[in-house]
């Protein structure tokens, strides 16, 4: 926590946040003095919560919450009476779970693939998912000086493991347990649950923002961008990739008129990348996915 305070703030106005009850494991983040009308927002289980409205996500979620927790043996009693404790009172919301949007080889490489048939058609598509492996590409397209490095939604982790080398790597999902899972793939890492849209992180506080294949899931992308774009230091870099491109049209002209409007320039541009997931013995899916990348 010592090293994550200094990184992040609070989502909604972007004060600095403290400690103000309990400690790293459970406690309370809050603007200001535990006595102020601050914002707060609940650690559970040493992950701080930095969503807009914690109580309301928390209300919301907190099955998928304490599941994700107890999978980590992460849950003391303390755990859920911080979290009661943080809900009671909240109403109106049904409880929703998170539909985890993964294949069950990216989270484990020995589950079962596509059974691929023998023959031509199958030496095409052992082909296909050969170079249907985006991540190395996305990685090196943050550079190798870049020693603090965030990754905003990283699912299972399959990018996650070829960020992580060498560097200082702080994962940001609204879904607690793609946290825990994308977090085995890393050694020096720590976790934050948060919106992309209300990104709580300090103003040049790193050195690349990754995000693989989220863009297209906001309703809001340029309060992303915006958030992403504060946060780099100055030379900064930020790394998208998405299957759908938006909030730019499909050319490098209106993203580099789209990054201008958060201070940042176009720097690369691919529109080919293959993004192959295999969903089992007789399913996989192909993606033609454009990565772009952007410098503070
Ligand atoms: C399509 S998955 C991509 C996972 C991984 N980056 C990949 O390419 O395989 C989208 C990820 O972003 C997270 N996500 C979706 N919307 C989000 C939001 N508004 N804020 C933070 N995370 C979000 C999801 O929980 C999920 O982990």
């Amino acid at each position: 926590m010592e090293r994550l305070l200094p990184l992040v703030r609070c989502p909604l106005t972007l004060d600095p946040l403290v400690l103000v009850e309990g400690d790293a494991t459970e406690g309370i983040l809050a603007t200001g003095d535990a006595d102020d009308d601050g914002h707060e927002y609940p650690v559970l289980g040493g992950v701080p919560v930095l969503v807009p409205d914690a109580a309301a996500f928390l209300a919301r979620h907190r099955d998928a919450v304490l599941a994700a927790l107890a999978e980590e043996g992460r849950v003391s009693k303390a755990t859920v009476a911080l979290l009661h404790e943080v809900v009671d009172g909240v109403r109106g919301d049904d409880y929703q779970a998170f539909a985890e949007d993964w294949t069950a080889r990216e989270v484990d490489v020995d589950a079962p693939g596509f059974e691929v048939p023998e023959g031509a058609e199958g030496r095409a598509i052992r082909d296909l998912i050969a170079q249907g492996d985006p991540w190395r590409r996305i990685a090196a397209a943050v550079p190798a000086d870049a020693k603090d490095v965030v990754e905003v939604g990283p699912g299972a982790g399959p990018l996650t493991t070829h960020l992580a080398r060498g560097r200082r790597l702080l994962l940001v999902d609204r879904s607690l347990r793609a946290l825990f899972t994308a977090a085995r793939h890393a050694t020096d890492v720590q976790l934050l649950l948060g919106e992309a849209e209300a990104l709580p992180l300090a103003p040049e506080s790193t050195d690349a923002v990754v995000a693989a294949n989220v863009i297209d899931l906001l309703g809001d992308p340029m309060a992303f961008l915006a958030r992403a774009a504060s946060a780099l230091r100055p030379g900064g870099t930020l790394v998208l990739t998405t299957p759908d491109p938006w909030p730019w049209e499909e050319d490098p002209e209106s993203a580099e008129a789209l990054f201008a409007h958060v201070g940042l320039t176009l720097e690369a541009f691919e529109d080919d990348l293959l993004w192959l997931r295999e969903h089992g013995p007789r399913e996989i899916q192909l993606y033609r996915m454009q990565l772009v990348v952007a410098r503070r």
